[in-house]
């Protein structure tokens, strides 16, 4: 017997608010689908879905930021995961400044990386994203959000 689905939930993820800007245009989209993957250069990754906004933009700006959010940001990361920047300003309301690469920093983030693109690669329905990293750092204390699904979308 196999079921894929019951073991790929197994896998542990973290909640990142990835930010990014395209000449005069910002989004940021949630993600949890993140990772460390080189130390020299430190490089992360980002699994984007092909259809998403952030994922043209960051195609089209070459620039991202991995914002890390607390385990109480919830109601961000929701905010973030559950509408598309196509259709409306998620940064209505929302407090941010910029470092290195314009990417939107959340002043409410605990660390964040700020990223230039280096590379993307095809995986399936999504694209990874290569960055690496030109600046980072740790903005106030607090543990990182663990993904937990019935945060999200509720008991399986
Ligand atoms: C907790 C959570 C985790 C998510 N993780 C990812 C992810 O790793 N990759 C991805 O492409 N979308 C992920 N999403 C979905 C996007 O955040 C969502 O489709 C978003 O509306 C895309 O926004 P955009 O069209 O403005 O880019 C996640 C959503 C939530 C709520």
């Amino acid at each position: 017997m196999s079921d894929i689905n019951a073991a790929m939930s197994k896998l542990t993820h973290g909640v990142y608010i990835i930010t990014t800007k395209a000449k005069d245009k910002i989004n940021g989209m949630t993600a949890a689908w993140v990772s460390k993957v080189s130390f020299d250069p430190p490089l992360v990754m980002v699994a984007v879905g092909l259809g998403r906004y952030s994922h043209e933009l960051m195609k089209e700006g070459k620039v991202f930021a991995v914002n890390i959010l607390d385990e109480r940001q919830i109601d961000i990361g929701k905010h973030f995961g559950t509408k598309s920047g196509r259709k409306v300003d998620k940064f209505k309301g929302i407090e941010y400044e910029t470092r290195v690469t314009g990417s939107p920093i959340l002043k409410d983030a605990i660390a964040y990386i700020d990223c230039k693109l280096v590379s993307t690669y095809p995986a399936g329905d999504h694209t990874l994203f290569i960055g690496e990293v030109v600046d980072a750092d740790v903005l106030r204390e607090g543990e990182p959000q663990v993904f937990k699904h019935e945060d999200y979308f509720g008991r399986r």
